[in-house]
């Protein structure tokens, strides 16, 4: 493995004071992480620096062409104290997905791993305490070769940054409004909605304003061929409660594989109760609504954890879930993936580790 090279800030920042505003992803830690690739020297140079703004050569291909990639995770402060990470090697697993998807080199999970628990150590300090807080992980790579011609960059940056969060959405555990997206469209299979490219989140905004403008917190998005099969909203994979199974549309090229999504399906599973994922339409999901079989849904992500969903406008059409109140399954599902992510409960499938190495 290689040299990983620290330099501490002499400046260290004020931390939030009150935690209960700390909202998502403004604030960031006190260090970075930095590693460069060429095409000559592969990775090297790997360091943890003060947090400061990048130097930026204005031909980057990154900033031209999207040549750039993410991830999320969360480090989480349990009741016993200790700092946990949840399942972080299939953050790095899918992160080497989305890089090979974009041209850009892959990682070694072990490495960015060791790297990111030294980053971790570092800056504890700054992971809150307070109930329903962590420290979000923002892992990104992106192409830095200065030449306007479309092409892979030969210079790759791999940076994390960290920032203590609070609630995603300002509603916190409280059912959001989401508005059926028929007109735009997110991804198709054999495009980027597998992985987590800059781009796809570049193109979902004008959906996303216009739903905002209506009141809506986020978009569902449907399949781009059809606008007829349910998809996925903006940052979290979509789960429908009927009366006898739990429906989540399968991955088939254009939707992410949460890591939340499949910790969600085996627990529900673990439960008892029958999952299935399979194509999903918005008429199944009308139909189903009407005659008093759809119970449920919610949505899963790192950033969102578990948000039920208290209403769903299909073309003007206003479906009301749940009394716009919070479904049995929901919260059982968002107790028992919190309650694991915050050492509440026993962690059955060895799915937690600690954030920092011994
Ligand atoms: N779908 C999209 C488009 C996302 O950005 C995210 C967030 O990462 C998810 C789903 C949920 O994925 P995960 O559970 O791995 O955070
Ligand atoms: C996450 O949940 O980690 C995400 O990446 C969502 C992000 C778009 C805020």
């Amino acid at each position: 493995m290689q040299n990983l090279k620290i330099e501490l800030t002499k400046n260290p920042k004020q931390k939030p004071a009150d935690e209960s505003k700390l909202g998502f992803g403004r604030i960031f830690t006190d260090h970075m992480f930095l590693i460069d690739y060429t095409g000559e020297k592969g990775w090297h140079d790997a360091r943890i620096v003060p947090y400061a703004p990048l130097e930026m050569d204005p031909a980057s291909v990154c900033l031209h062409y999207g040549q750039s990639i993410f991830e999320g995770l969360k480090a989480y402060r349990g009741v016993d104290g200790k700092i946990r990470l949840f399942r972080p090697e299939k953050n790095f697993e899918r992160m080497n997905i989305s890089c090979e998807r974009m041209c850009l080199p892959t990682v070694e999970p072990d490495f960015a791993l060791h790297c990111l628990k030294k980053l971790i150590e570092i800056d504890q300090d700054w992971i809150p305490h307070s109930d329903g807080t962590s420290l979000y992980i923002r892992p990104f790579v992106f192409g830095v070769d200065k030449q306007v011609g479309v092409h892979p960059s030969d210079h790759v940056i791999f940076m994390i940054i960290l920032s203590p969060v609070g609630a995603y959405y300002a509603s916190g555990l409280n059912p959001v409004k989401i508005y059926v997206e028929e007109n735009y469209v997110r991804a198709v299979r054999g495009g980027t909605g597998f992985v987590k490219a800059a781009a796809n989140y570049a193109i979902s905004l004008k959906a996303q304003q216009e739903a905002g403008e209506k009141g809506y917190s986020q978009v569902l998005w449907l399949d781009a061929i059809e606008h007829k099969y349910v998809e996925e909203v903006g940052a979290m994979n979509v789960f429908f409660v009927f009366d006898d199974e739990i429906v989540t549309p399968e991955l088939q090229g254009s939707i992410l594989s949460g890591i939340t999504r499949m910790s969600t399906i085996e627990l529900l599973r673990q439960k008892g109760h029958k999952v299935v994922e399979r194509r999903l339409s918005i008429d199944e999901i009308c139909e189903a609504h009407k005659n008093g079989r759809l119970k449920e849904a919610f949505g899963s992500g790192t950033a969102a954890v578990i948000s039920p969903m208290g209403e769903l406008n299909y073309k003007g059409e206003k479906i009301t879930l749940n009394g716009g109140e919070i479904g049995e399954i929901t919260q059982y599902i968002y107790d028992e993936l919190t309650g694991i992510q915050w050492g509440k409960i026993e962690d059955k499938n060895n799915w937690t580790e600690s954030a920092i190495e011994n």
